[in-house]
């Protein structure tokens, strides 16, 4: 998908963060957006500020982990613009702890956002994008957590490398049926938003009490707060995803060194080596 001026977009987690950005990106290249967050007051003024520089932009409160909702912001987009061209599942939330510390409410929010979100948005929207007939793409967000598997994070690296297998068996799907919809996952290293903060917006299960994680996740929690403070701006990462889908390339990533991290898994896996701590 190479022109983007008066076509649909569909931003998932855009009130702030990379979702923000991407929108941010897709309305200075003309297009057209529908812009759904969990966290109505941002998301109001978000798409504020976005229509005062001249968008036309709409935004409803979505909680993606809730297929309903999901359904209604689909209604709300196909009635207001009657088609959809780009859709980006972007919405996710983090959670930091081992295993044997994450709890079924932990499980049931982090994959209800990070893996249903982007489910229940592919299957609100990719039927009436294909029956439209035009060409479109979809962009579900992952993360290097989602190719990689790093220390104290077993929730989320489980759901972002389900995302990843989703994305890669969309594209399969789609390309065997002969279709005009691509499919990308933008796997973001370090991006500076209030990620580290995600259970401002949690909708499932109790709050985290950080006094009782043990020393190592502790101390991997806070190089997790620093990595993503010193992270690139959300606007290089919603650069490098449009630059993706104009070029129609599969996996996106927004740091140079990020295919080495992935090289690295690889070769412990083909070579049958205990798998090597990724530095954070
Ligand atoms: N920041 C990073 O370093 C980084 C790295 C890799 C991947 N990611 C991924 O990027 C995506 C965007 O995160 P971000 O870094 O911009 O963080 P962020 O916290 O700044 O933005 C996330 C947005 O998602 C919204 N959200 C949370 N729960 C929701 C729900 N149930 N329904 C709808 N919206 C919801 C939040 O309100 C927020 O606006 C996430 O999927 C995240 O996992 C971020």
């Amino acid at each position: 998908m190479k022109e983007f001026a008066g076509k649909v977009a569909v931003i998932t987690g855009a009130a702030e963060g990379i979702g923000r950005a991407v929108a941010e990106e897709a309305a200075a290249r003309g297009m057209k957006l529908v812009l759904a967050d969990v966290d109505a007051a941002r998301l109001d003024a978000t798409t504020s500020e976005l229509r005062a520089k001249g968008a036309d932009a709409d935004g409803l409160r979505t909680d993606v982990s809730k297929p309903g909702q999901v359904d209604d912001l689909a209604a709300l987009t196909f009635a207001r613009f009657g088609r959809v061209h780009l859709l980006v599942a972007n919405a996710g939330v983090a959670c930091a702890k081992p295993v044997w510390e994450t709890t079924p409410g932990d499980w049931e929010w982090v994959m209800g956002v990070n893996l249903y979100g982007v489910t229940n948005a592919l299957r609100a929207f990719l039927p009436r994008m294909m029956a439209g007939g035009d060409e479109g793409h979809v962009v579900a967000t992952a993360s290097m957590a989602g190719l990689l598997s790093l220390p104290s994070m077993a929730a989320y690296n489980a759901s972002k490398h389900a995302v990843v297998t989703v994305m890669e068996g969309l594209h399969h799907d789609l390309t065997l049926r002969g279709s005009r919809i691509g499919a990308s996952v933008l796997c973001p290293s370090w991006v500076k938003t209030r990620i580290s903060l995600s259970e401002r917006n949690r909708t499932a299960g109790e709050l985290t009490k950080p006094e009782a994680l043990d020393p190592v996740a502790a101390k991997v929690v806070g190089s997790v707060h620093k990595a993503v403070a010193k992270g690139i701006e959300p606007s290089q990462a919603a650069r490098a995803l449009f630059a993706a889908v104009s070029e129609g390339r599969f996996y996106v990533f927004t740091h140079r060194d990020s295919k080495a991290g992935v090289k690295a898994r690889f070769e412990d896996i083909l070579s049958d080596r205990v798998p090597t701590l990724v530095r954070l």
